[in-house]
């Protein structure tokens, strides 16, 4: 999918549109983190405090539902120190693409997971904490705002948090708290958040693993319902704000949270739940849900239906798109591939199959798969510049990798285009490519061998060429070729110049 929403935090990450959905304990597990990422979004599986077999099968199943990049979310202040420990063991042996930290800054655990590789988003509810985890190793910033669902780490509305934060950061700032609509979507990214994070708005959706009571609580609150309280803090850290909606616990119709009762209110298999805890009524409890953590952020008003996850998240980018395409802002300076409007030629130019056999012309079947070829390489180009541009530390390597990274993206446009044109179906794959560069740590050697990589298209290029008899499609695959051989000359230039090997720190 090539949606005009798309930053480049997409190539990152390896999603089409910039919605996350957020890591909810409990809440967001396989079947709905594949919802949303076979839709095109990005999921994260909501692991908090979850036994390491429970988020093996859980990542187990991500990948038998869908074959896209999806990323864990672990709280390590909540998790007792060994159960954390085997937990990060399970996400790093696994290899999964992403993880996101939330609360107390580990930076163990950031060290560990740079270590083997993963993507580390951490969600902060202040500039500062921002810095911090930046200066950590995280890689991604989720700049939570008061107005989020579940627990809430700052005091400031996120709108003000983004317009403080964004400046101050060099990486990527996601957005969460309150959004619910493509209104709420098309404005953060208007403030130069790279995405959104949406939690509460998911929840109510028919993958959720939340209970059916809690969804439709959701669906039935009037805006403004949900408020803050510390009343739900049992095997929590102290002093932990959360957002939920009204019940008898917020209304103090359960006696003192804070007295040290033990109040058995359900169970979760053997699992007890207990009255105050920070349980949130799920599809597999039983027991008394009124009275459990009734997690929901401030635009619950706005959430009036249970639909699937696509539906929800296509309408949400529907009417984002619709919004930012009105926008007197030129947001399109974030957004990769607004340019590329022009219509190629149609598949008539594709009718004569025999004439093209004869005169030595691809036909169109080879045409798309050579173009799916290209397209999956040019994904995986993408994702590895973006990441490396995050890496590194040198200017002059960032901003190759960051030219870089806008050129694949225009031909990965390209390409889709194309094979939309003649008809063809698009491949949803990575290259392999993505993987081996990843396994590169040392970014000068990575450099070069993505220079390798583009060797390889001009040579598969060069080969394809004098087959295409198309036009329209020769002039494009043409420019890709100059593109290509163009960037080549520009990373040849730094990695082996007098001062490469700085270049690649
Ligand atoms: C039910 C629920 C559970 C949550 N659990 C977690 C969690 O385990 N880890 C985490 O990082 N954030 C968690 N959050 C917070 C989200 O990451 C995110 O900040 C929030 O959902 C955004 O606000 P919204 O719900 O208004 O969209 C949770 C939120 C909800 C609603």
């Amino acid at each position: 999918m090539n949606s005009p929403l798309k930053t480049p935090l997409c190539d990152l990450l390896g999603c089409d549109v910039p919605i996350v959905l957020a890591g909810m304990g409990g809440v967001a597990r396989s079947e709905l983190v594949a919802a949303v990422t076979s839709a095109g979004g990005f999921g994260l599986l909501g692991m908090v405090r979850e036994s390491p077999d429970l988020i093996a099968a859980e990542i187990a199943r991500v990948r038998n539902l869908c074959t896209r990049d999806f990323g864990v979310s672990l709280i390590p202040a909540a998790t007792p120190p060994e159960l954390f420990a085997a937990e990060l063991a399970v996400c790093i042996a696994a290899q999964v693409p992403a993880v996101a930290l939330f609360w107390d800054l580990s930076l163990e655990a950031i060290a560990r997971l740079r270590a083997a590789s993963i993507l580390v988003l951490c969600q902060v509810g202040s500039t500062d904490e921002a810095r911090a985890a930046v200066k950590a190793g995280a890689q991604v910033i989720i700049a939570q705002g008061a107005e989020a669902g579940g627990h809430v780490r700052g005091t400031t509305p996120l709108r003000a948090l983004l317009a403080e934060m964004v400046p101050q950061l060099q990486v990527p700032v996601l957005a969460a708290g309150g959004l619910v609509d493509g209104n709420d979507v098309a404005q953060v990214l208007a403030m130069g958040a790279q995405g959104a994070v949406i939690g509460t708005a998911f929840l109510a959706t028919e993958e959720s693993f939340a209970h059916d009571y809690h969804k439709q609580r959701i669906v039935d609150a009037p805006l403004g319902a949900a408020l803050r309280t510390r009343a739900f803090h049992v095997n929590w850290p102290p002093d932990a704000d959360v957002r939920v909606l009204p019940n008898s616990v917020t209304e103090g119709r359960r006696g003192d949270p804070f007295s040290g009762t033990r109040t058995l209110i359900g169970h979760e298999g053997a699992r007890r739940i207990w009255l105050f805890s920070t349980d949130s009524p799920l599809r597999d409890m039983t027991g008394d849900f009124e009275a459990m953590a009734l997690y929901a952020g401030e635009g619950v008003g706005g959430i009036t239906t249970i639909v699937p996850a696509a539906e929800r998240l296509r309408s949400i980018c529907a009417l984002a798109e619709q919004v930012l395409g009105s926008a007197p802002g030129d947001l399109a300076k974030d957004v990769t591939n607004a340019d590329e409007d022009a219509e190629p030629a149609s598949c008539v130019c594709y009718a004569r199959q025999s004439d093209d056999l004869y005169a030595g012309f691809a036909p169109r079947e080879e045409i798309l798969v050579f173009l799916n070829e290209l397209l999956e390489a040019e994904r995986a180009g993408a994702r590895i510049t973006a990441r490396t541009a995050l890496d590194a530390k040198d200017e002059r390597l960032v901003a190759l990798m960051q030219d870089v990274r806008r050129d694949e993206a225009h031909w990965c446009a390209m390409l889709l285009r194309w094979i939309n044109a003649l008809q063809g179906t698009a491949s949803p794959r990575i290259g392999d490519f993505y993987g081996k560069c990843l396994a590169i740590s040392d970014l000068h050697e990575r450099a070069r061998f993505i220079n390798r990589g583009q060797g390889w298209v001009v040579k598969r290029l060069k080969a394809m060429l004098p087959r295409i008899r198309d036009d329209a499609l020769h002039a494009d695959l043409t420019a890709m070729l100059d593109g290509h051989d163009e960037n080549i000359r520009r990373s040849e230039t730094l990695l082996c110049g007098p001062s490469a090997a700085g270049a690649a720190s």
